[in-house]
């Protein structure tokens, strides 16, 4: 540990993990495991802001779990749990719900999109970055690991914190993001948006077999115009997943290649194909492992939640004390 600092953040329990969020999120969450005291949590709270379907809720989470451990999440080493294991969460949401204004809630860009694309404008969706408020100040965590999308968040979760210490008392640390480095990685069907697990051949899946990993990326879309000055988002794509699964002297070598107006977009593809096969295939097969002994990992999971549950019962403890809510809970 080089750091006093606390590292939280959290993931959806939400369909399929694909590449974008092992490189936006997972692969980042191992590298800090060994760099800060880290907290991960897998929030299904937030999954009912969405559609969703009860039956699977546990199911996606324990999905999420597996790959987090099969990437390298070492749940020894880091608090990972699943959010409704410590109903502290709810608690600490509803007291800031006290202190945000809607207005702020309002202006959020995630919350704006949902809406427009016809989702419903249910509270719960709107008080969101709420609760995801409460699950960082939680654990009085410093750093908060995010992508560009949250950062907006972050900005209303240090408001929230800002006024709660204006109120009670110079209590809760004031999170940052830790921008995730590394671009975000594209749908490779449509380079311009976000690699999404709502588009068939847009993304690769965590679990995917070789053959279709290489197959997807053989499809990805590429650009039509010349080479040499700034790729276009097809080609900027593919060498944002160079970077992240390749070695660097390999992209280095493409690079050159593009700059020089000689790349074959063919080598290019077949050789990131294989790059990613290699680094999938045993996470595929250790989160195949853990999945096939649910009730395991179930016990890892709840252990972490123990783990959590002890801080968050603290914090929630002195939160009660500086609000002033004296009735002992017995
Ligand atoms: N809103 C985050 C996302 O969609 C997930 C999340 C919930 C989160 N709670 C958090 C991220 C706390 C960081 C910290 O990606």
């Amino acid at each position: 540990m080089n750091s006093n600092k606390r590292v939280f953040s959290g993931i959806q329990p939400t369909g399929e993990v694909h590449l974008g969020n092992y490189v936006g999120a997972i692969r980042n969450w191992v590298d800090l495991q060994s760099q800060y005291e880290s907290t991960f949590c897998i929030v299904d709270y937030h999954a009912i802001t969405n559609e969703y379907q009860p039956k699977k809720l546990l199911q996606r989470s324990l999905e999420v779990a597996a790959t987090g451990i099969a990437a390298g999440l070492d749940p020894e080493r880091v608090t990972l749990f699943i959010q409704s294991s410590v109903p502290e969460h709810t608690e600490l949401t509803w007291f800031l719900t006290s202190l945000t204004s809607v207005g702020a809630l309002e202006r959020m860009t995630q919350y704006k999109d949902k809406c427009a694309r016809g989702q419903g404008a249910l509270a719960g969706l709107m008080s969101y970055p709420i609760l995801q408020t409460a699950d960082i100040i939680l654990y009085k965590a410093n750093l908060v690991p995010v992508g560009e999308d949250q950062v907006q968040h972050l900005e209303l979760a240090r408001e929230i914190v800002r006024r709660f210490n204006n109120l009670f008392g110079d209590y809760f640390p004031e999170p940052e993001p830790l921008l995730t480095s590394g671009a975000r990685v594209m749908s490779l069907s449509d380079p311009t948006s976000k690699m999404s697990k709502s588009v068939e051949g847009s993304y690769i899946s965590l679990t995917e077999e070789p053959e279709s990993i290489r197959r997807k990326i053989k499809r990805a879309v590429t650009d039509p115009g010349p080479q040499g000055g700034e790729p276009g988002p097809g080609v900027a794509n593919l060498f944002t997943l160079l970077e992240a699964f390749a070695p660097e002297d390999v992209t280095q070598s493409f690079r050159q290649d593009y700059a020089n107006q000689k790349l074959r977009y063919s080598d290019l593809k077949a050789t990131l194909g294989e790059c990613i096969v290699t680094t999938l295939d045993p996470i595929r097969t250790r989160r195949a492992e853990l999945l096939s002994k649910p009730e395991e990992l179930k016990e890892i999971l709840a252990a972490g939640g123990d783990r959590a549950r002890e801080q968050a019962r603290d914090t929630i403890r002195d939160v009660r004390e500086l609000m002033g809510f004296q009735m002992p809970v017995r």
